[in-house]
């Protein structure tokens, strides 16, 4: 399925059946609830829509929403310079027919998550019901008071409002669907220059990751890490499974995994040295999408150099606040510090 099409106008008779389609790739296992999203973005001369679905994980909290989804393509896709123009919302459950009236509204912390992104406070959000009903609100009445970076990071709030101003110049679809999916084979330089094509939403911590995932069907997906001001954002690891999950053909695993990580900002660059592990919620969800825990992940460092373990032994490293990075030499991991 495209994760990503552009427009010209936009209406609900256009949106409408991609938006259907996109929700028949939820992984809604637990709920049997699916849920599409759109989100659309402005261009010079038209619109550009990024899709997303749910995505359950049987530790609930590291469920993706299908408006967490759709973020994940748009930022992976974009980068952190973008600015909601309306969000579409589908969702229901199968079992309940096709001509079901109940709408699907935007749970509170994807009120938040948009509201961090939105062009305007009052941009439209429309949530709808599988028989085709659209309720269409503003999302400052959908969410009066919103928290933002503004409560507590003056720099990150400025990065923010430059975004906003910044409109999205017009580019070619299939070129933007390639900084997030690709179908062709890359060796480690070429994941490493496709990585240095994308930029994470890190305004709270300035601490980028980007994961590409290779997939058994033969393609490669990437995605960045989206921070959020209320620390509910998305991990690298969910925006790349995310965005398998709404282009790929079910049935698909991960047979290997690579990590890039970079600092800037007050935090101080990464030594050409350091990585930073993932998180044992990144491994979990990785878990659920690969055939076995012993699927290769690799993290690969700024100078070259890099360390490939099982996804399970990467457990045991797990990062904490002040022990976050960890260095290689010669493709191993040098003890703790
Ligand atoms: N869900 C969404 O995708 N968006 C929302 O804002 C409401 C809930 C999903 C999450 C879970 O997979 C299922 O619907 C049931 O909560
Ligand atoms: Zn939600």
């Amino acid at each position: 399925m495209d994760f990503v099409r552009s427009f010209h106008t936009l209406d609900e008779k256009t949106i409408m059946p991609w938006l259907r389609d996109v929700r028949m790739q939820a992984y809604a296992p637990a709920s049997g609830y699916r849920v599409g999203a759109v989100l659309i973005v402005k261009t010079a001369t038209g619109f550009l829509g990024f899709a997303g679905v749910n995505v359950e994980s049987i530790e609930h909290r590291l469920s993706i929403h299908g408006e967490e989804g759709a973020l994940s393509a748009l930022v992976t896709t974009l980068g952190p310079d973008v600015a909601i123009e309306s969000a579409w919302v589908i969702g229901g459950v199968d079992d309940h027919g096709s001509e079901s009236d109940m709408v699907a509204h935007c749970c509170g912390n994807c009120r938040q998550q948009l509201a961090g992104l939105a062009r305007t406070p009052d941009i439209r959000v429309r949530n709808c019901a599988l028989s085709g009903r659209v309720v269409d609100t503003a999302l400052n009445d959908l969410l009066p008071d919103s928290f933002s970076f503004d409560n507590f990071n003056a720099e990150s709030s400025a990065l923010r409002s430059r975004a906003i101003e910044t409109i999205t110049p017009d580019q070619d679809v299939n070129d933007l669907a390639r900084r997030a999916v690709r179908n062709e084979p890359h060796d480690i330089p070429a994941l490493r220059a496709w990585a240095g094509e994308l930029k994470s939403l890190n305004y709270a911590s300035h601490t980028s990751q980007t994961v590409i995932l290779a997939l058994d069907n033969g393609t490669y997906v990437a995605g960045v890490k989206i921070e959020n001001a209320v620390f509910t954002g998305l991990s690298a690891m969910q925006a790349a499974l995310a965005i398998a999950n709404v282009s790929q053909k079910p049935g698909w695993s991960v047979t290997e995994a690579f990590v890039f990580s970079e600092r800037g900002g007050d935090a101080g660059a990464l030594r050409g040295d350091e990585i930073m592990p993932l998180s044992l919620s990144a491994l979990q969800i990785l878990n659920e999408f690969s055939k076995s825990s012993i699927i290769p992940l690799t993290h690969l460092c700024a100078n070259g150099d890099g360390m490939t373990m099982t996804l399970a032994d990467w457990g045991a490293e797990a990062p904490r606040m002040h022990h976050e990075t960890r260095r290689i030499r010669n493709g191993l991991l040098l003890s703790a510090a």
